[in-house]
């Protein structure tokens, strides 16, 4: 399984603290099962973490010769989770940002708690310039996204979403859980990715996720969802949408978040 979205380099944003810490997080997602990562560190104008290009490159070549002292096998390609504002097209063609391993696949995010004005103009100037924007972890955004139509919109424009494996698996939470799931039946996530910052939000075993997300939404979706896809993206090819999750396991989980609640 490719990772394509996980805050693996250290002293760039609220990832891993040193070096040291970037290698034993390399060494847990190793073990949980990912063979391949790409390093996406946050890059938020005027919110502190703006890394360079250089930087990037710097603390990738770094860590690779470590795993590599190490002979811990995990490749690293380069990316970064851009907070998405009007200049990003902007950013883009002046270097100060980069793409998912140099490819039309772009990770941004949105603010958590309200819906911006400028979404949908922020996905559309990126389309126009032949990028594909991947939505990171909608299912953790109010719902407001989903309500009021605008997440629906982005996607149909052209758009994608990667939800977070702790999302699927309840560590954000009951709520987050339902709305990765809802997602999911609405056939409106292409991808899964950890998300791991440092020690958090780590993915510990790929096989449980796996195991959760063949019972929600079957085999083909998940091979979709955990291993073409993010593969897809890694190498600048097309992604495959999902087919219609069967209703019984829709209301097969909810009944069990409900149970479990009360
Ligand atoms: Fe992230």
């Amino acid at each position: 399984m490719i990772d394509i979205h996980c805050h693996i380099l250290n002293e760039v944003d609220d990832g891993p603290q040193s070096l040291d810490e970037s290698v034993e997080l390399c060494r847990k997602l190793k073990d949980a099962g990912i063979s391949g990562i790409i390093a996406t560190p946050h890059y938020i104008p005027g919110g502190g973490y703006m890394p360079t290009l250089k930087t990037i490159k710097t603390k990738m070549d770094k860590l690779k010769n470590v795993l590599e002292d190490k002979n811990i096998d995990m490749n690293i390609y380069p990316g970064m989770e851009v907070f998405a504002d009007y200049d990003v097209v902007d950013r883009l063609k002046n270097n100060e940002i980069i793409s998912l391993n140099d490819t039309k696949y772009i990770l941004i995010e949105f603010p958590m708690d309200i819906v911006p004005k400028h979404a949908s103009n922020v996905v559309f100037s990126l389309l126009v310039e032949g990028y594909i924007p991947i939505i990171a972890h909608p299912e953790r955004y109010t719902s407001e996204y989903r309500k009021t139509g605008v997440l629906e919109d982005i996607i149909y424009n052209g758009a994608l979403v990667q939800i977070n494996s702790g999302s699927i698996l309840g560590d954000h939470g009951k709520k987050v859980q339902k709305e990765a799931f809802t997602l999911i039946n609405n056939e409106m996530v292409h991808i899964v990715a950890s998300d791991s910052h440092g020690q958090h939000r780590l993915l510990k075993n790929k096989d449980y996720l796996e195991t959760k997300l063949i019972k929600f939404c079957g085999l083909e979706n998940t091979q979709r969802l955990m291993y073409t896809n993010p593969l897809q993206v890694l190498e600048n090819k097309e992604v495959e949408y999902l087919n219609k999750v069967k209703k019984s396991f829709f209301l097969a989980e909810l009944f069990k978040n409900i149970r479990y609640n009360t």
